[in-house]
């Protein structure tokens, strides 16, 4: 039995793109729905999803009032999942450097996981037509969560990925404060504290050809405050469990010692 499965789509002025990527998504893989979560964008990208709705019982919409950040839409996108009982939930990019042809192997991704990721970064796993800086940034980001989080995981910051209802369901999704892309990082941190298995499957991302990445000096800046604000916070946490293991450790001994 196929598990019943939501992709959601956030998009933000992605007129261009969309279309070619609901199509390619609808022919890989028929028997799975999709939600577009459009932030009114300017350039007609929520009407055209409003007509290809209509048309197609598989696809649906989510209209959000303004530009309030992919965390946020994706937010929205799993709250509609979880409320109909979808069993697994993806996230994929509008314009097409997810590409559809690799959604059947995250969605296989061997073992039992919670996570699935599309990687770039493992044996296998490449990205086309990026440029140096992108590269670099993808790179180091990737490595400074390793070391402030401690989460094994080569591609934290990956786009691509599946979620089962029941990991989503078990995170406290109310609390997730982050906007830009470090909702990836935020959310893989998540899974991993509650933990849950994380799967990394290798994908092939392509740059887009239309359209413009919404990534901006703002979103990199909230990814590195908050990334290390999480990883102080959790490293004092760490101290302080073990002052106080020790401290009742110490105790016992004064304790055995008077007996
Ligand atoms: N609804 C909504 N609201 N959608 C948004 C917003 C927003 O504020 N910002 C971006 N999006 C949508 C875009 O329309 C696109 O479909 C998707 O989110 C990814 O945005 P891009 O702007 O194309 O991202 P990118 O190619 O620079 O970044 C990719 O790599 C990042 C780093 O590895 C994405 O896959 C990110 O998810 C990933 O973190
Ligand atoms: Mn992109």
């Amino acid at each position: 039995m196929v598990k019943r499965t939501l992709i959601i789509i956030p998009t933000y002025n992605e007129r261009e793109s969309l279309p070619v990527q609901v199509d390619a998504v609808r022919e890989v893989a028929p028997e799975v729905d999709i939600l577009i979560a459009d932030d009114n964008s300017p350039d007609g990208t929520g009407e055209w999803a409003d007509a290809r709705a209509a048309e197609d019982s598989r696809v649906h919409v989510l209209h959000r009032p303004g530009k309030q950040g992919l965390g946020a839409a994706y937010l929205a996108g799993f709250a509609w999942g979880l409320e109909r009982d979808y069993e697994i939930l993806v996230e994929m990019d509008a314009d097409g450097s997810h590409r559809a042809e690799d959604l059947p192997a995250v969605l296989a991704a061997p073992g039992s996981w919670d996570l699935a990721i599309g990687s770039r970064w493992v044996p296998g796993g490449s990205v086309v037509n990026w440029p140096k800086h992108r590269l670099f940034l993808s790179t180091n980001a990737n490595r400074y969560v390793r070391i402030m989080l401690g989460v094994k995981v080569k591609d934290a910051t990956a786009g691509f990925r599946a979620y089962t209802a029941d990991v989503l369901r078990a995170l406290d999704l109310d609390q997730v404060e982050s906007q830009g892309y470090c909702f990836q990082i935020d959310m893989a941190w998540r899974v991993a504290k509650a933990g849950g298995a994380i799967a990394e499957v290798p994908i092939t991302f392509v740059e887009r050809e239309q359209g413009v990445s919404k990534m901006s000096g703002d979103i990199i800046r909230e990814a590195l405050v908050k990334t290390t604000v999480w990883g102080i916070k959790e490293r004092t946490a760490r101290v302080r469990r073990a002052f106080s293991r020790n401290g009742a450790e110490s105790a016992e001994a004064t304790r055995a010692k008077q007996l």
